[in-house]
C-alpha cells in the first residue's frame, strides 16, 4: 500500500502539494468515487484511480528506446549539451529514468531509456557479453584483412585486447566504405578506437541493436517510443537468446 499523492506525483501528475489541491477539486476518482483525503493509501496494481477523468497507467518501471540524434550527450544531467533526459516528456522523466550505456555525443541510434536498475545492469555487465551491432562509416577501403583483425581481437591504443567482433562490409572503396560492426562490449570510444588500430577513422556511427533489441527505424531522430511487451520480453530474457 502506497499513499496516492506519492503515487501520483512520481508518475508526473504534480507535485504533492498541487495533487493535494487536484484532490480537494474532485478531481481524483478511486474505484469510481471521488477522494479528497490525500493521505489515502492504496495498492496501485488493485485499484483504478482516475485523474480529470482519464485513467492512470500505474507502472513503476519505464522502458523507452529512443532514436538519439547527433549532439545530445548520453547523460541525465550536463552543464552545457543538451541530454537525452531532456528530449522526454515530463511524464516519462518523472520516473527518473537513464540511458542504459552510452552513446557518443555524436553517435546516432539505438539507447535504451530506464529507471530498472537490475535490467542496466544485466545489459552494461562486461559478464554478459551483449552484442551491440553498429551501421559505420570509414573514411578508407576496408578490406578481408580487417575483418580477420576484428575477429581475432584488436589491440586498443591503450593496450586493451578486444573480444572478437565481427565486420561485415556492405560497400568499400579507396574514397571511403559502409560497414556493419557487432561488438560485445562497450569500452569508451570502442568502434571508433577499433579502427583507429587499423588507421582509419569512423565518419558515421549508428546504432541500430543492443541485445534483442532492434532500432525501430520509422522514429525520427530525437523520437522515443515504450517498449513493447514482447520487446521487454526478450530483452530481460536476453540471456537465452
Ligand atoms: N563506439 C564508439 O566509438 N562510439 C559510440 O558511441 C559507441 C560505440
Amino acid at each position: 500500500m502506497e499513499r496516492l499523492d506519492k503515487i501520483l506525483s512520481n508518475l508526473g501528475y504534480g507535485t504533492r502539494k498541487e495533487i493535494k489541491a487536484m484532490m480537494k477539486n474532485g478531481e481524483v476518482e478511486v474505484d469510481g468515487q471521488i477522494v479528497k483525503d490525500n493521505s489515502l493509501k492504496i495498492d496501485p496494481y488493485k485499484t483504478i484511480v482516475k485523474v480529470s477523468g482519464e485513467v492512470i497507467n500505474y507502472r513503476e518501471f519505464i522502458y523507452l528506446m529512443m532514436n538519439k540524434p547527433q549532439g545530445v550527450v548520453s547523460a541525465t544531467f550536463d552543464n552545457y549539451d543538451e541530454t537525452v533526459i531532456d528530449l522526454l516528456d515530463l511524464e516519462h522523466a518523472a520516473f527518473s529514468p537513464f540511458p542504459v550505456g552510452r552513446l557518443d555525443k555524436d553517435t546516432e541510434g539505438l539507447l535504451l531509456i530506464t529507471n530498472d536498475g537490475e535490467l542496466n545492469h544485466r545489459l552494461t555487465s562486461p559478464k554478459w557479453h551483449v552484442d551491440k551491432l553498429y551501421y559505420a562509416e570509414i573514411d578508407n577501403q576496408v578490406d578481408e584483412k580487417d575483418i580477420e583483425a576484428f575477429q581475432k581481437g584488436i589491440i586498443l591504443d591503450d593496450d586493451y585486447k578486444c573480444l572478437p567482433a565481427k565486420l561485415e562490409i556492405i560497400s568499400s572503396n579507396e574514397n571511403g566504405s559502409e560497414v556493419y560492426v557487432t561488438i560485445q562490449e562497450g569500452k569508451f570510444h570502442q568502434v571508433k578506437r577499433m579502427f583507429e588500430a587499423l588507421d582509419k577513422n569512423v565518419i558515421y556511427l549508428k546504432r541500430i541493436r543492443m541485445g534483442s533489441l532492434v532500432l525501430d527505424e520509422t522514429l525520427e531522430e530525437g523520437t522515443y517510443r515504450e517498449l513493447t511487451e514482447n520487446e521487454l520480453a526478450a530483452l530481460k530474457g536476453h540471456k537465452i537468446q
